[in-house]
């Protein structure tokens, strides 16, 4: 662990408290896929960039089967995770790939994609999120773009403890770096398992928005006193309070959890449906584009 080393600094680094925990709301996209929306819901809009959190877990193939067939987005990124099952993804520029536990596709839409998501399996566990992330005005046009990386190649930090993190995206206090580069808001992305008791310690950005989603078991975030210490538990979102450093005392039992941050655009945030954009007036012209086939060409 980095505790030592940390603390060693005899920098005092301001902790991020809990200011808000939710569970999300149960819905069904896609054809009828069952999942647990969790940002982009009345409980949490958005937590600039972060425009949408989908979380879906089910051993019933009824539950998941129908997938999400072709459908478009624009001006933004779509970013999915599985922890269990696989997923095969198509696009209308030939791009197609299985996403697999453990591994990541992070898709910039940019000015427009056209593509399905759908189980490769007809049975068994699926479990997984997507995440998507707001794009600045001066790339919700861009080219399109995947980022995509299989399990075998991620890296992942293992402490002497027991304690793992698969980076995604930004760094870790002990200096492993996520593959996924990101420009636009400077992600970070982990995935991180804490053995019983752990001490964790991840420095964030200041000012950027971030929040821990529990994955598994139970721990406690310690603000800047006592008084701020806040317990979460499984299948609750955590978001933090403004801050450089998040410090966790995990339970007695192992956890894990997501820990994901990103940099506020503070633009405006026009939705409608799969597209994102600025204003309501971009929001029509991509239904226009859409519904002209546009989106239905190798480029748009
Ligand atoms: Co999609």
């Amino acid at each position: 662990m980095n505790t030592e080393q940390v603390e060693n600094t005899h920098i005092k680094a301001e902790k991020r408290s809990l200011v808000k925990v939710l569970s999300g709301i149960a819905t069904t996209d896609g054809d009828g896929v069952k999942l647990t929306r969790i940002i982009g819901s009345p409980e949490l809009n958005m937590l600039d960039p972060f425009l949408l959190l989908d979380s879906f877990e089910s051993e019933q193939a009824q539950d998941y089967i129908g997938g999400f067939p072709e459908h478009p987005h624009r001006g933004f990124e779509t970013v999915t995770y599985l922890l269990n099952g696989r997923m095969r993804h198509k696009d209308n520029a030939g791009h197609e790939g299985v996403i697999e536990p453990g591994g990541v596709q992070w898709m910039t839409a940019g000015k427009g994609i056209l593509h399905s998501e759908m189980p490769e399996q007809e049975n068994g566990l699926l479990q997984g999120f997507q995440l998507w992330v707001n794009l600045p005005k001066m790339a919700k046009m861009t080219e399109p773009n995947y980022q995509e990386f299989l399990p075998d190649v991620m890296p992942i930090e293992r402490h002497i403890n027991g304690c793992e993190i698969t980076v995604i995206a930004g760094k870790t206090n002990q200096g492993t770096v996520g593959p996924v580069i990101n420009d636009y808001t400077y992600p970070l992305y982990m995935d991180i398992r804490l053995p019983a008791g752990d001490h964790f310690v991840q420095n964030i950005t200041v000012g950027h928005n971030a929040f821990i989603y529990l994955i598994q078991g139970d721990l406690t975030v310690e603000g800047e006193t006592p008084l701020q210490d806040e317990k979460i538990v499984a299948k609750n979102l955590g978001v933090l309070s403004k801050g450089q450093q998040l410090s966790i005392v995990n339970g007695d039992k192992p956890s894990r959890l997501l820990l994901i941050a990103g940099k506020p655009l503070n633009e405006p945030v026009a939705r409608g449906g799969p597209f994102v954009m600025n204003t309501r007036a971009e929001i029509m012209q991509a239904y226009d584009d859409f519904n002209n086939g546009l989106f239905h060409k190798a480029s748009l």
